[in-house]
C-alpha cells in the first residue's frame, strides 16, 4: 500500500545538516531552565513567548533568538538542550545530524566555552549510545563579531579539536561578507576542519557572498545559497565540485515571503547536491520532517524526490565514504520496502 506523504517522509532516513541547537529551545524547555538557573522571563505562559515570535527577516528574527538563550547556562542546560531536540529528531527519521552551535552567543555573556561544549558533546554521544543517531558539532562564528572574536574563539576550540568537526558562519550578514573572516576560516581548514557559510536568502549582494564563498574561502559547503540559481555559471561550478547546499523552507519562508521552493527544486533538477533542513525549528514551528512535507505540498513533488533530497543529504555530509554509503544504501531499501521507485 502507498503510504501518505507524511508517514513516507518522517520515515524516510535522513541527514539533517542545518540545524541551530539554540534555534531548538522551546518555550517549555525555557521555562524549566529558567526556574532552574533563578531567572525570572518578562513571558508568563508559552502563548506569551510565541507572541514574541513576529519575524519579517533575519534581523527581527535574530532580535528574539539570541535574548532567549538567557536560560542556558550550566553544562547540564546545553546537554538538556541537544538531547531534546535529537529526541524530536528521531521521531522524523534523522539518522545522523550535523549540528551548529554558536560559543560566541554564550561567551559574549559570560558563560565559559566549556559549559556549553561539554554540555552539546555529552548529548551528542549519548544520541550514538541510545538513540543509534551519529552526531556531530560545527561551531558557527557570529558574524557580526569581529573576526579577531572569532580567531580567538577558533583557538578555544582547539582543546577540544576532536568533538569538532566543522566550522561555519552565521548570523546577520549585512555589512559582513565572508571575505571578513578569510584568515579564520584559512586557520580553520589547516586545522583539519569542514567548512561551511550561511548566504542568507535575498541579502544585499547574495551573488557576490556566494561566489566569494566558493572561489576565496573554499568551503566544502553552503548554508541556505538558494539565490545561486541567479548565475548559472556559478551552478555549474557548485556541481562540478559537488557542493552541498543546506536549505530550510519553512525558516525561509519566515524571513522571506517565500519557501524559496522554485529555487530549491530547480537546485534538485540541475543535479545538485540541495537538503532539506530545519534551521531554528523551535521558532519557526517545523522539524526536519514537516520542512519535507512542506516543500513536497508546496513543490508538488514525488516521493521519488524526497528519496533524492535524503540521498543528498547523506552525500553532503561530512561522514567518511563508507558512512555516507551505508547510509545511502538505507534510503534505498526504505524506498524499495514502500514501493516507491529511486531516482535515477
Ligand atoms: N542563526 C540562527 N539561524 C540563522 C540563520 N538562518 N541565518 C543566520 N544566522 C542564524
Ligand atoms: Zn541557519
Amino acid at each position: 500500500m502507498t503510504p501518505t506523504l507524511a508517514e513516507f517522509a518522517f520515515g524516510l532516513p535522513k541527514a539533517e545538516l542545518h540545524l541551530h541547537l539554540e534555534g531548538t529551545l522551546e518555550p517549555d524547555l525555557k521555562f524549566a531552565l529558567a526556574e532552574r538557573n533563578g531567572i525570572v522571563l518578562a513571558e508568563k505562559s508559552v502563548e506569551e513567548v510565541k507572541a514574541t515570535y513576529d519575524f519579517t527577516d533575519l534581523t527581527s528574527f535574530l532580535a528574539v533568538y539570541y535574548p532567549a538563550m538567557e536560560v542556558l547556562q550550566t553544562a547540564e542546560d546545553f546537554h538538556d538542550l541537544a538531547w531534546a531536540y535529537l529526541l524530536r529528531a528521531q521521531a522524523q527519521g534523522v539518522v545522523h545530524a550535523e549540528m551548529f552551535f554558536d560559543p560566541q552567543a554564550h561567551t559574549s555573556r559570560g558563560v565559559p566555552f566549556d559549559n556549553v561544549i561539554t554540555g552539546y558533546r555529552r548529548a551528542a554521544v549519548r544520541a550514538q549510545d541510545e538513540l543509534g543517531i551519529t552526531a556531530e558539532l560545527i561551531l558557527c562564528f557570529l558574524r557580526d563579531f569581529s573576526a579577531e572574536y572569532a580567531m580567538a574563539t577558533l583557538m578555544d576550540a582547539l582543546r577540544y579539536r576532536a568533538w569538532i568537526i566543522g566550522v561555519g558562519l552565521d548570523s546577520d550578514e549585512r555589512d559582513n561578507p565572508p571575505g571578513k573572516f578569510a584568515a579564520v576560516f584559512a586557520r580553520a581548514k589547516a586545522e583539519g576542519f569542514f567548512l561551511t557559510m550561511h548566504c542568507d536568502i535575498d541579502q544585499a549582494g547574495s551573488i557576490d557572498n556566494i561566489r566569494a564563498v566558493v572561489e576565496q574561502i573554499g568551503v566544502d559547503r553552503i548554508d541556505h545559497g538558494t539565490n545561486i540559481v541567479e548565475d548559472p555559471s556559478l551552478v555549474a561550478l557548485a556541481k562540478e565540485r559537488g557542493l552541498g547546499f543546506t536549505t530550510c523552507p519553512v525558516s525561509n519562508s519566515f524571513v522571506t515571503e517565500q519557501m524559496k521552493s522554485t529555487e530549491i527544486v530547480s537546485l534538485l533538477r540541475d543535479g545538485v547536491r540541495v537538503t532539506i533542513n530545519s534551521d531554528d525549528p523551535a521558532y519557526f514551528g517545523a522539524y526536519v520532517g514537516d520542512n519535507y512535507v512542506a516543500l513536497a505540498e508546496q513543490a508538488e513533488l514525488s516521493l521519488t524526490d524526497l528519496v533524492q533530497f535524503a540521498i543528498n543529504s547523506f552525500e553532503a555530509s561530512w561522514l567518511t565514504p563508507a558512512q555516507r554509503a551505508a547510509y545511502v544504501a538505507r534510503v534505498q531499501e526504505y524506498a524499495a520496502a514502500h514501493g516507491v521507485a529511486l531516482p535515477v
